[in-house]
């Protein structure tokens, strides 16, 4: 009632102003409305993929849970990356058998698990995933295919504000290298030059050689070329190795031309 009594006399001075920005006031909330909306369906579709992973798959088995993703991407909208190109990120683990790996973008824990099943014993994996409910979900996801948190560690939290903290993540264990073997992106394409910038400024890319895979859903996106030029440009550490239809394989070997 209070509340009332003492809001009321600046009603006029509030219908003043509403009529006053009330182009950018709609467009506020229509924007606020749209992100809300936004959040829902992505959450609807994160639970959804993964009731379908948690209930159908072999618990246990990450071949099975793996087959149960594409069984589900069959049928519903899907952010994973398809089975193709699952198995170019195949080749390219079991080509450089990586001791440490960054993934950026983990969603529901899809290629976090194509990941960990082909890294050898001592491998260990890093994943960033900025939004916390999928996150959990699929962490979730990654501890049903079997593997445990010795071998893997998730972090909630943006790639940029991950990248800074890696450093003690990576100290070499008995037998194992300094800095990262492979990094894979596949989350914000807006990002995928920032953070890369931020990896070799912290010195995280392993300097003797570092494998970087860029996930594009759309090959002539702007964001793409920008990091790609800056590569080219940056002959003397990085070289295109491959270039397929959804995925670009980058090789990262410190002040080396001899490759
Ligand atoms: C396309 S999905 C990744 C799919 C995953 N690689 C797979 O195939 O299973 C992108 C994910 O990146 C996350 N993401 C977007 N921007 C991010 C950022 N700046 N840092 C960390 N994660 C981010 C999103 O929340 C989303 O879950």
């Amino acid at each position: 009632m209070w509340l009332m009594a003492v809001s009321l006399p600046l009603l006029p001075a509030f219908i003043m102003v509403l009529r006053r920005y009330r182009v950018k006031a709609a467009a506020l909330c229509h924007g606020a409305l749209a992100w809300a909306l936004r959040l829902v369906r992505w959450r609807v579709c994160v639970r959804s993929t993964h009731a379908f992973v948690f209930s159908q798959c072999t618990h246990g088995k990450a071949d099975s849970v793996l087959e149960t993703f594409d069984l589900y991407a069959d049928t519903h909208p899907s952010l994973c990356i398809s089975p193709q190109i699952g198995q170019a990120v195949d080749e390219v683990i079991r080509h450089i058998c990586p001791q440490r790996v960054l993934e950026l973008g983990m969603h529901c824990g899809y290629t976090s698990i194509r990941l960990l099943r082909l890294l050898p014993p001592a491998g260990r994996l890093i994943t960033v995933e900025l939004d916390p409910f999928t996150a959990d979900l699929g962490e979730e996801i990654i501890l049903v295919a079997g593997f445990k948190h010795s071998q893997f560690r998730v972090l909630t939290c943006s790639s940029a504000e991950a990248i800074p903290t890696l450093r003690p993540f990576l100290e070499p264990d008995q037998g194992t290298s300094k800095g990262l073997d492979l990094v894979l992106m596949d989350h914000d394409p807006q990002q995928y030059l920032p953070d890369l910038l931020a990896l070799e400024r912290e010195e995280l890319l392993r300097p003797s050689g570092c494998s970087l895979l860029l996930v594009h859903r759309n090959p002539r996106a702007q964001d793409l070329k920008e990091i790609l030029d800056h590569i080219r440009v940056r002959a003397d550490c990085f070289c295109i190795k491959a270039e397929l239809r959804s995925m670009t394989e980058i090789f990262y070997q410190k002040g080396s031309t001899d490759r």
